[in-house]
């Protein structure tokens, strides 16, 4: 599954971490948030050095749908009456310039990324919601305004539309706002003490540390696998479905989203939790087979040029960790929790912790701070407490170990093995992989997703592929069958 972002760019491979060095700031994570977060300090003239696993763009930056919008759904009415007026302000007006500041630094920089300044809209067939959101997003500053007609193939009472947001092309965008940055590649982080971060091939000696890794890899202290989880949600590229002029989601869980690149329609939806499938499904591989029925339906000349798929912390508040990882580590940065909003969220969080490691002010950082009491948090963490138990006493789908030869090619299950479980999955051409199935991160028994092949986590979202190799973290090392 390769996005049409990853096949329409490819990025310049960097060298891997080869010695022991000394920088004033060491980012781990080489996303979309992390190479921000670069740029922004060493314009500051802090010297600063990226660390990233794998490639840059990598992870859930190239599976974006690369909205530059401060508009996150249908929000701002239920978040002043929430946090208040104070709290909605900085959250509003911190993600308005993210996207002003993604015009600056492209205009700045002269970067060719397909930037295009469009309107943004949440539909729904709640007109009076509508209104209260128009409402309070203007109230709260915002150029925004309730639209009765949505100009998309769906029923619905009218849209609310934030004007003069952005879409761009997110890999083309890091390929060039990270030519001049010292990035290593390869270069696994494995632990990280006081001012020290240990990779798998050097050391990195920083006095600040930047993690900008999707979901923080430490549990102790921060415990931000008690404070979030990760949703799974689907793109289609679709050529042929015309041309629509704006980006649109819909408010709610099923809600579908259109936006337009280049001749592709690119139409999202089928968002579960990771690890669980959709409540009330009743076959596997679902959620592709269900976006692919809505886009025949809507659009039934269209022909999919490409699919994928994106991951997103999601926190208990709906607000994003940006600030300090822990009062006892006063040097330790965190970037996490951005939901579907991670371009806005990842300029935001650059800009708050630049703030910060240089001792400047920031006007926007106590709504965002991790430190801050969240009462959602508790019944939350209660909630996914009970997901972790379940996860680890889960039972499904579960076969004898010698039934594994009768699985049919593609499949995937969880075979009792005389030492236990374990899951297996037989490939088109017969090859059988078999897999541990307890999570490393903190002991979950993963489930299997028949949409991508991988083994998930039901408890804070770790993925893995079938032959056992980490994907996605909170979970450090793979899933191999000993
Ligand atoms: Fe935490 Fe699996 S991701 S137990």
């Amino acid at each position: 599954m390769e996005s049409i972002w990853s096949k329409t760019c490819e990025i310049q491979k960097r060298l891997s971490l080869d010695s022991d060095i000394e920088v004033d700031a060491a980012v781990i994570g080489g996303g979309m948030a992390g190479i921000l977060t670069a740029y922004q300090l060493e314009c500051a003239g802090v010297r600063t050095a990226v660390l990233e696993a794998g490639r840059i763009g990598g992870g859930q930056t190239k599976n974006t749908t690369a909205k530059i919008t401060s508009q996150h759904g249908i929000f701002c009415h239920d978040f002043i009456q929430k946090k208040g007026r104070d709290a909605a302000g900085q959250y509003v007006r911190a993600n308005q310039a993210a996207v002003e500041e993604y015009k600056r630094i492209i205009q700045k920089e002269g970067i060719d990324c397909d930037l295009e300044e469009k309107d943004s809209y949440v539909y729904s067939q709640d007109e009076k919601k509508l209104k209260e959101e128009a409402e309070a997003a203007a109230e709260l500053g915002v150029e925004a305004s309730f639209e009765p007609c949505a100009k998309i193939p769906v029923p619905c009472a009218g849209a609310v539309k934030f004007a003069r947001q952005a879409q761009f092309h997110p890999l083309k965008f890091i390929c060039a706002l990270s030519e001049n940055l010292t990035i290593y590649e390869d270069t696994a982080v494995k632990e990280v003490e006081e001012h020290t971060v240990k990779t798998v091939c050097g050391s990195v000696q920083a006095d600040k540390i930047v993690f900008a890794t999707h979901f923080p890899f430490i549990n102790f202290p921060g415990m931000y696998f008690t404070r979030m989880h990760q949703e799974r949600s689907y793109v289609l590229a679709l050529e042929n479905a015309g041309m629509i002029n704006g980006m649109y989601i819909g408010d709610g869980k099923d809600a579908l989203s259109f936006r337009q690149f280049d001749r592709y329609l690119l139409f999202g939806g089928e968002g579960h939790r990771t690890g669980e499938k959709k409540e009330g499904e009743k076959y596997e591989g679902g959620s592709y087979e269900r976006l692919r029925a809505a886009a025949r339906e809507l659009y039934p000349k269209s022909r999919e040029t490409a699919c994928w798929s994106a991951q997103d912390c999601v926190t208990a508040d709906k607000v994003p960790f940006i600030g300090r990882y822990a009062s006892d580590r006063p040097d330790w940065f965190v970037a996490t929790g951005f939901q579907k909003w991670g371009m806005t969220s990842s300029m935001v969080s650059a800009m708050i912790i630049r703030d910060m490691i240089c001792g400047s002010e920031n006007p926007w950082a106590e709504a965002f701070s991790p430190s801050r009491f969240s009462a959602e948090e508790i019944p939350q963490i209660m909630k996914d407490s009970g997901k972790a138990v379940k996860g680890l006493t889960k039972r499904f789908f579960h076969i004898p170990d010698e039934s594994a030869a009768r699985l049919a090619p593609g499949h995937g299950a969880v075979v009792e093995t005389e030492y236990g479980k374990a899951g297996v999955y037989k490939t088109e051409d017969q090859k059988i992989y078999k897999v541990d199935i307890v999570c490393p991160h903190l002991g979950c028994e993963l489930a299997w997703n028949p949409d991508e092949k991988t083994w998930d986590c039901p408890c804070h979202g770790s993925r893995f592929d079938y032959k056992g190799n980490l994907l996605e973290g909170p979970a450090q090392e793979g899933i191999h069958y000993e």
